[in-house]
């Protein structure tokens, strides 16, 4: 079947626009209506389990390097991650007790199903994460667990990278409590949390508009810097890969504590800091982060919640404000800003959103 934009101007919008719906989705498939249980297919056991290697390409292998930090902090088992092309070739030692785990939208990223085969009778097992349910990569897995998302048809991944999260945060929970670390009460806790993302993801779309006015000043400049810490590293880096994919607006992801060891040196007014911080135990440290970049500046767009925005003190050029979230699932819900700046900043530039020059949906050739 043919899929439409169904009236929005591009596939991106409308798959930005899913997102709400989509996550709602796999959240069901997996958890039901209501209850505490969380049905992973094949009863995955993590028993014998004792450290976990993620690989992936793109946004997909962000989506490992945000799960890196649910599922330590969470089950408590080390977690390596890395991008195939890398992987492949370095061939690294796996060790009895890996389980190993490949994130895929498309399902038939050379590179990712080749880390794939080198992994297939080296690791205990193989965990594959895909939208496609009948791509190469699911095949070549012991168990398969589908993101759901529908098809995406836009270069620049978006829904896919949410559902990622989803089912990614999904299993990290499903550790945690195997692992003897989540009591039944503190799972209900976060299963609550998790089925009320979907309707924070209404509200982070509905600041549509703001984030259209900054992206028209964002079109002007030629180069951004993406900070956060902890699990909004991660979505640092998905929000320089975004901007850059589809705007051509040279821009760099930092983990907010390397600043002073380098990306420090590029700011000036002429170079906006996008930061993304909610109100969480590393709110402080990133706030002086801010500062520093503010003292030499550095115009800062800050991203964070109503408390994060009432404590950040003067300064900020712009400040969008999401709502609350859970620390462990903010970063699910920070992607859409990020997105809709990429989305809206290409379309003030006039590029080719969908396809944007260069770029492939699948990278299915080295
Ligand atoms: C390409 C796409 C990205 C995607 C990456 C990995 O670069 O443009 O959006 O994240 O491939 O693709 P996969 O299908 O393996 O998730």
């Amino acid at each position: 079947t043919r899929v439409e934009k169904g009236g929005y101007k591009h596939f991106m919008a409308k798959e930005i626009a899913e997102q709400p719906a989509v996550l709602g989705d796999a959240l069901r498939h997996y958890l039901g209506e209501e209850g505490p249980r969380i049905e992973l297919p094949g009863d995955i056991d993590f028993s014998g389990v004792t450290r976990i290697t993620m690989v992936a390409c793109g946004t997909a292998y962000l989506a490992c390097l945000t799960a890196k930090y649910w599922i330590e902090r969470l089950a408590g088992l080390p977690v390596d991650v890395d991008v195939a092309s890398e992987f492949r070739y370095r061939e690294p030692p796996i060790p009895g007790g890996t389980l190993a785990v490949f994130v895929s939208q498309s399902g038939e990223t050379a590179d990712t199903l080749a880390a794939l085969r080198y992994c297939a009778g080296r690791a205990d097992r193989i965990v594959s994460v895909v939208n496609v349910a009948e791509s190469s990569i699911a095949r070549e897995s012991d168990l398969a667990l589908p993101i759901l998302a529908g098809a995406e048809i836009g270069v620049a991944s978006t829904k896919a990278f949410t559902c990622q999260l989803g089912v990614l945060a999904l299993l990290a929970l499903e550790a945690a409590r195997q692992c003897g670390r989540l009591s039944p009460a503190a799972l209900a806790d976060h299963l609550t949390a998790l089925r009320a993302m979907p309707g924070r993801f209404n509200a982070a779309l509905a600041l549509q508009d703001r984030i259209e006015a900054l992206a028209r000043r964002l079109a002007e400049v030629t180069d951004v810097l993406f900070l956060g810490r902890g699990a909004m590293y991660p979505l640092a880096l998905e929000g320089a890969l975004k901007l850059k994919e589809i705007s051509y607006i040279h821009a760099e992801g930092y983990a907010s504590g390397e600043l002073k060891h380098g990306p420090i040196a590029l700011v000036e007014k002429t170079v906006p800091v996008i930061v993304m911080a909610p109100h969480d135990r590393l709110f402080d440290k990133t706030v002086s982060n801010m500062q520093e970049v503010m003292a030499r500046g550095g115009p800062v767009l800050l991203i964070t919640d109503a408390r994060g925005a009432a404590e950040a003190g003067s300064g900020v050029w712009e400040t969008l404000v999401l709502p609350e979230a859970p620390e462990l699932f903010a970063p699910m819900l920070y992607a859409l800003p990020v997105q809709l700046l990429a989305y809206h900043t290409a379309v003030a530039k006039g590029t080719d959103v969908d396809q944007p020059r260069n770029l492939a949906k699948s990278v299915t050739v080295e």
